[in-house]
This record gives structure tokens, sequence and C-alpha cells, in this order.
């Protein structure tokens, strides 16, 4: 939800800023902007759309000088428009101001700064903050110290950067809620929402904080906190390297995850088993048997994606270890008044770690007693931050807003942690342990092998059905998990309108909508159920529907009722879904590739939603 970087040093900071904007943009890509230092004024460049809209705006009007900030905007108050980019202004020009996050307070805060007199020209919660800080500026205070004050009066969430022209030696960046960093180079500085932004020049940065406030010059970072008291941090450095942020030869981010998955399936499984391969490790978490015998209830919270590889982890944790297990999306689960306490271990999943509403979820289990453990991805984000213990599902970046690569890891962590508590509390044998083991080891070949040969066959699938309109998804038990995360991934990026459905369930009313022609995605890798789900296939071929299966090798029978098959490696019935999971993203990525969609940067959507 929006992205923001800044630049202070020796270079012209432009090609800087659009180059952080562009990796920048899966967090929002509704229109871009700059505002650039150079002698005592700010020029500022904005406008509609994609940061290449910026970029060709700069060509014709160009600008350059060594401080600068910018914005990829992702539109919450006022819509997509030149007026409503970033960076916003004080009235004087004097002051420019980016930021990622909402301020609830605004419509107050704007009608105070309206009788003062200053004047609004955009619809934005955003330009308030402009004004506010000028409003200070104006009473004598400097510009450090106008921010801060203007922190004080804002309600809500924000990452800021600010520039003023009377000090051309320094950017002002802050944060809550909304992520931050500040890169930390050799006679430059950076801020920015995220590394990728900034990786091609340091990998080292300072990760801030709710409420903390840097002074960013060329060759000094100062970090303050609400209160103006100076404060130290740790440097962190990043580990990845540039290529991780670039698409390799891919034609899109999207594929480049979906193919990096094998590896990150073995890097999971390589780091999370005992030397002896008996037990798992899961990086320190202390989840043993007396903290988890004090436990009578687990509540998994998500969004999205997340929530269905935490949907898996339901259905495996309550078959495999007996004790009940809830599942909700993070946005319910905030306002529903859960029923938790300390005897509940709720577990939140979340590849950006910022999710708003999963954040909040953890904050409100923290507050009633409960044990959270986090799944995250993003190492150093506030969920990995605020939960009691983490478990970091280690797949690199993932800058497609349709999430890949991620799930698969958060579905692996789930594999992992429930065969964690099978053990502990002695709900499986050593067996059935080293069994499963097996299986798993088999994973990312297993993927490999998908990788290669379903291709072909999905590319003819959707040659086929490229003109559908509406796309059903039916399975039954973990299956049914499989076909919410694939319709998901379909109606993301390929725009198309998808149902999952219990295949049980379609009797009860949606059956009505299959007639001649409308494509059905069947799943049905798991055998104690795959003559039930059969069943329920032919009843949709019978009604006019073409099909297409995915099961498990060995079972061709599912030809009698299929129009295709695409076959997974046989697995254990606990791991189908991983497995079963991938034509789907392929499924979903060719048919959004037929159809010409902007696969990594879909409508209206952003990679991490820090808004509620
Ligand atoms: O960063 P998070 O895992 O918390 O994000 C949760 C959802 O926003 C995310 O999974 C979303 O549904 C994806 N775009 C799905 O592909």
């Amino acid at each position: 939800m929006c992205g923001i970087v800044g630049y202070i040093g020796e270079q012209n900071c432009v090609p800087v800023l659009i180059n952080g904007l562009k990796s920048l943009e899966y967090r929002g890509y509704d229109s871009a902007g700059v505002a650039v230092l150079s002698g005592d004024t700010i020029g500022i460049r904005k406008t509609k759309g994609k940061v290449d809209n910026l970029s060709n705006l700069l060509l014709n009007e160009p600008i350059s000088g060594k401080a600068g900030i910018g914005h990829t905007r992702w539109a919450t108050h006022g819509a997509p428009s030149d007026m409503n980019a970033h960076p916003h202004f004080s009235n004087d020009d004097k002051i420019a101001v980016v930021h990622n996050g909402i301020i609830e307070n605004y419509q107050e805060l704007k009608a105070e700064l309206e009788k003062k007199g200053y004047v609004f020209q955009s619809e934005t919660d955003t330009e308030t903050i402009a004004h506010l800080i000028d409003d200070y500026y104006k009473q004598g205070h400097d510009i450090l110290e106008s921010v801060r004050k203007t922190l004080e009066r804002i309600e809500g969430s924000y990452a800021l950067g600010v520039l003023c022209t009377d000090y051309p030696d320094q950017l002002i960046a802050a944060r809550k809620e909304s992520p931050l960093i500040v890169g930390l180079g050799k006679g430059e500085n950076f801020i920015a929402s995220d590394i990728p932004a900034i990786l091609n020049y340091t990998k080292k940065a300072y990760i801030l904080d709710d409420k903390e406030l840097a002074l960013v010059k060329a060759d000094s970072v100062s970090l303050y906190d609400i209160d103006g008291n100076e404060i130290k941090k740790e440097v962190y450095t990043y580990k990845w390297d540039v290529e991780a942020a670039q698409k390799s030869g891919y034609d899109h981010f999207m594929l480049k995850e979906i193919y990096e998955q094998p590896k990150v399936v073995r890097d999971n499984l390589a780091q999370r088993f005992s030397e002896d391969g008996k037990s798992i490790e899961l990086d320190g978490i202390k989840l043993g048997r007396a903290e988890l015998e004090n436990i009578n209830l687990i509540y998994i919270v998500a969004c999205g994606t997340a929530y269905y590889a935490g949907l898996v982890g339901k259905y495996l944790l309550e078959r495999m270890v007996g004790i009940p297990v809830n599942a909700d999306v993070a946005s319910e689960f905030r306002y529903k008044e859960p029923l938790i306490d300390e005897h509940t271990l709720v577990i939140v999943i979340s590849q950006s770690g910022e999710t708003a509403d999963t954040h909040s979820a953890l904050k409100l289990a923290k507050s009633k007693g409960s044990r959270v453990l986090g799944i995250v991805n993003a190492v150093g984000s506030s969920i990995a931050r605020d939960a009691d213990d983490v478990l970091y599902t280690l797949a690199g970046f993932e800058i497609a807003v349709a999430s890949t690569k991620a799930f698969s890891a958060q579905v692996v962590a789930m594999y992992l942690i429930t065969l964690h508590i099978a053990m502990e509390l002695g709900r499986i044998d050593n067996d059935t342990f080293e069994e499963i083991k097996q299986a798993m080891d088999l994973l990312p070949k297993q993927i490999n092998d998908i990788l290669t040969k379903a291709v072909p066959k999905i590319r003819r699938f959707v040659n086929k059905y490229i003109g559908s309109k509406n796309v059903f998804y039916i399975g039954r038990g973990l299956d049914y998990v499989v076909c919410m995360e694939g319709s998901l991934k379909l109606k993301e990026i390929a725009y198309l309108h998808s149902e999952p459905y219990a295949a049980g369930e379609l009797k009860h009313g949606p059956i009505a909508l299959i007639e001649e022609a409308t494509l059905v995605v069947g799943i049905v890798t798991q055998e104690a159920l795959f003559d039930k789900t059969k069943s329920n296939i032919k009843e949709v071929k019978a009604r006019g529907a073409k099909v297409l299966a995915i099961a498990m090798q060995g079972n061709r029978s599912i030809e009698e009722v299929a129009d295709d098959v695409i076959y997974i490696p046989r697995t254990h019935w606990m791991l189908t879904s991983l497995l079963a999971n991938i034509p789907q993203q392929l499924f979903a990525y060719y048919m959004a590739l037929e159809l010409g969609e902007d696969i990594d940067k879909p409508r209206n959507l952003a990679k991490s939603v820090t808004v509620e």
C-alpha cells in the first residue's frame, strides 16, 4: 500500500528514486511522483499511473538534484489522479511530503488548517501533514521539531519522507505501523519502504520502529523517539543480493517465483530437521511438551493466500494432533471478540509481515494473554517483531502481487508445525514421522517434475477455454482448501469470475450455475475422498461442464469423467496440497498471459495491504 523512497548524497537523485519506485511498484501503482531539491526550490513531478508514466514525464520535464523523495501510490483517500499523487506540498512550496499509511483524523485537522487559511489542492489525507508541518514551522520550530510535533497530532499510520528547502542537506523520515528503513551508504543515505528499492546501493539499514524519526544527511543519520530523545539502533545487514529483486530472464516475477518453489521448499526442509532427522527444529521456538500441554485451542489468523495456507494447517492439526483449531480471516477475527485466552496458541501467517488486519489480530491475541506464533517471510517486519515466536518461511523476496512461492513456504511451515506438535504430544509414532519425512524430502523434485511436465498440457487447456467467463473449483477436505487458493489466483490476475466450492455442497445451490461448457477445475488428490469427488465431477459433466482434473498419479479412472487431467506425483495424503496447487498457479498464470493482463501488477491490488 504505497511505496516511498528517498535519497541524499552526491549523485543526481532522480535515477535512484525512479529505480527505487520501480522496485516498490508491487506496493501500489495508481500514481507516482518525486520531489527533488535543487538550489532553494523543490521541483515536483507527479502523474497518474505507473512509474513508467513518471519516467516519461521526467524525460519531457527533467529535474535533477542531490536530495529527493519519491512515492508510488495505492489510492485510499481520493481517486488515482495527478493531483492526488504524492508528493504533497505546503502552500509556499517549501515543504514536500510522501506518505504511506492513513491519517484517521485528517478531516478534523483539515478543518482546523483551512480555518487558518491553508488551501488544499488534493482530496488526500496526506496533504494535511504537509500543511501541519508548515504550520509548526511558521510558528518558529525547526523542521525536525515541526515534523515531530505534527506526528503528535496525527492519528493513524504513517511512513513519511519530508523535504524542506531551508534544509537542503537533510531529509526527515518517520514511521508508525507502516514499514520504513533508512539505508546506509558511503557519503549517501536512503529511506525506503522496503529493501529492494535500495539494494543496488546498500544492504545495510536501520529498520525504524513505531514512532521513531530519522534525520538523514549524506554523511550521517540521527535517530529519535517521538519525544525527541536521540536513540541508538543496530544496523541490520540484508542477506539478499540484487538478483533476488530482478526477473532474471523470466517474463514476469510471478513465473520466476513459481519456478523458485523447488528451491524454497528445499531450503525450508534443509534447515528444519535435527541432524539425525528424527525431530523438527523450528528456529528455536519454545513449543515443547510443557507449553503444548497448556494449550487447548489453536487459532489460525491471516488474510488471502496466507489464510488458505492456514486452512491447510487447520485440517492437518485437527486430524493429526487432535486439538480443536479455529481459523479466521484477520479482518473478521479482530472485530469479533474471539474466545481465546492464555490456553490458546494463535498462529498468524503473513508473507509481508505488514498486513494491517493480521497485525491488529496479533495485538488483540496478545492482549488476551494468548501466545502468538508468527509465520512470516519478511525478516524484521512488524508481525515478525511483535509475535512471541517467529518461524521464518525462507521464501526470499516475493515481488509479484499474486503469492506463489510464499504460499508453498507457508504450507511447508504448517507441515512442520503439525509434525512437531504431533511428535511432542505423542500423537504420532516414529515410524509415521519417518514415513512423512521421507515423503517431504521428495517434494522439491516432485514440484520440479510438475513444472516440467504440466506446462504444455496447461497451455493447451487454456487455449481451449480462453473464452470462459466463469470457472468453478471443486474438491473435498484438503482439496477444497486448494480450490480456494486456485480460485483466488485466477480472480486476481486473470480477472475471471471463479468460485471455490466444497464438492459436496454443489447440489445445495451452485450446481444451478453449471451449463454447457462451464469450466470446472476438480481437485481429487485425497484418496479417501476420491470416489466422492469423482461423483461430483460426473454430476457437473452431466450438465455440460468441461472439466480439468488435478489428480494423483495412478488414479487413472478420473479420465472417465474429466476432459483433461494433470497428474501430480504420488505423495503422503497430508502433503498433496503443496503439489496440487502448482498446476493451478500455472493455469492462472497462462490464462492471464493469454488474456493479455498485467500479471505482476493486477488492477486495484497491492502486494502489501497496510491499511484495513
Ligand atoms: O503479506 P500477507 O501474506 O499478509 O498478505 C496477505 C494477502 O494480502 C495476500 O496473500 C493476497 O491475498 C495475495 N495477493 C494473494 O495472491
